[in-house]
């Protein structure tokens, strides 16, 4: 790992792999650094990036004026698939987080990840400014070939993809801003409503309208304009080039997407047959891209119905289905 650290100290890009999906890593205290992210990713500069640090003591370089329910969740859920929205230090420069007073901060629970940000800050690092590993608005990347498809013909000799094999919960990490009075989810993910709730004793915020959510948003009107900075919550992404149907019985010719449970009608290409809500998470982005690899022209996806995982998988396959 001291090679892939020194890459980073040296302004170079690494990608790696976490627990949700490929990050693509640049010194997140260098702005030549996390300017070539952005070039590689084809991705709108005023954007704000992930900061990754290696523990929760790192937090506080970062971020100020941390409040105690956020304490509670970084206590309880890191390191894991969870990224807290914070007030920024003086650390979290403009190119951090697009010019907001606010920083996205995340300790990822992956010994690949863990040890490249442990060897980084060894030598000095203070944070590793991470996006999904993947050209804007497209599928993240679940695994190492995944990264090489998407990103290698924009990246250096000097740069490193790091093969860390299949990422385990396979959609991002739950984004949840703590800069007001209760924690408010901005990017579903494998760590919930429900969870945050247990944790904080706090009622979260709602602002993911989801027909399955039993209570609906009532706010996202008045904080539409501020969403539009999570760029994950563009309503067109995630999206691989087929196109995505998620209310309809597959025909002939059609990829299909579904529980184990649910039969292939005849002539169906089926991509992934996953027998759980967790797993259904981790295959889903890989079988979209097997779509586009096997040039389907389209792909119908039964929806998993669940509270769990399945909110943020509903979530990424709604924008899917926004297409392109
Ligand atoms: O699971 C993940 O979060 C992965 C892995 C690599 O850690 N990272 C990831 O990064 O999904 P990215 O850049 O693809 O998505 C992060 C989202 C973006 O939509 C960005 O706008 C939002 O987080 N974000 C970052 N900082 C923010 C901030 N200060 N306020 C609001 N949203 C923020
Ligand atoms: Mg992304």
């Amino acid at each position: 790992m001291s090679i892939a650290a020194a890459t980073l100290a040296t302004g170079n890009l690494v990608a790696f792999p976490t627990e949700t999906v490929y990050g693509l890593g640049a010194d997140a205290c260098n702005a030549d650094a996390v300017a070539r992210i952005y070039s590689v990713k084809g991705r709108p500069s005023d954007h704000p990036l992930i900061v990754h640090v290696s523990s929760m003591q790192r937090m506080g370089d970062w971020a100020e004026e941390i409040p105690e329910f956020a304490i509670e969740l970084a206590r309880d859920f890191w390191p894991g698939p969870m990224t807290l929205v914070l007030k920024r230090s003086s650390l979290a420069q403009d190119f951090i987080t697009g010019g907001q007073e606010t920083v996205g901060v995340r300790v990822p629970d992956h010994v690949v990840a863990l040890a490249l940000l442990e060897a980084f800050e060894n030598i000095g690092g203070k944070g590793v400014a991470a996006p999904s590993a993947n050209r804007f608005g497209q599928v993240s990347p679940t695994t190492a070939e995944a990264v090489a498809e998407e990103i290698s013909e924009y990246l250096n000799p000097a740069d490193q993809i790091i093969d860390g094999g299949s990422c385990s919960i396979g959609v991002e990490s739950t984004i949840i801003d703590c800069t007001g009075d209760a924690p408010r989810i901005l990017r579903p993910g494998a760590i919930t409503a429900a969870m945050i709730e247990v944790s904080t004793g706090i009622q979260v915020a709602k602002t993911i309208s989801d027909p399955n959510l039993g209570s609906v948003n009532n706010s996202t009107e008045i904080i539409s304009d501020e969403l539009i900075r999570v760029s994950g919550s563009l309503e067109n992404h995630y999206a691989p080039a087929a196109k995505v149907f998620l209310c309809e019985i597959p025909t002939e010719g059609q990829g299909f997407i579904a529980l184990a449970s649910i039969q292939t009608p005849p002539g169906v290409i089926r991509l992934a047959s996953p027998r759980d809500d967790e797993e259904f998470a981790q295959i889903l982005y890989e079988a979209l891209r097997q779509a586009d690899i096997k040039g389907l022209s389209e792909v119908v996806v039964t929806q998993p119905i669940g509270t769990g995982i399945a909110v943020a998988i509903r979530d990424r396959l709604a924008r899917a289905a926004n297409g392109r």
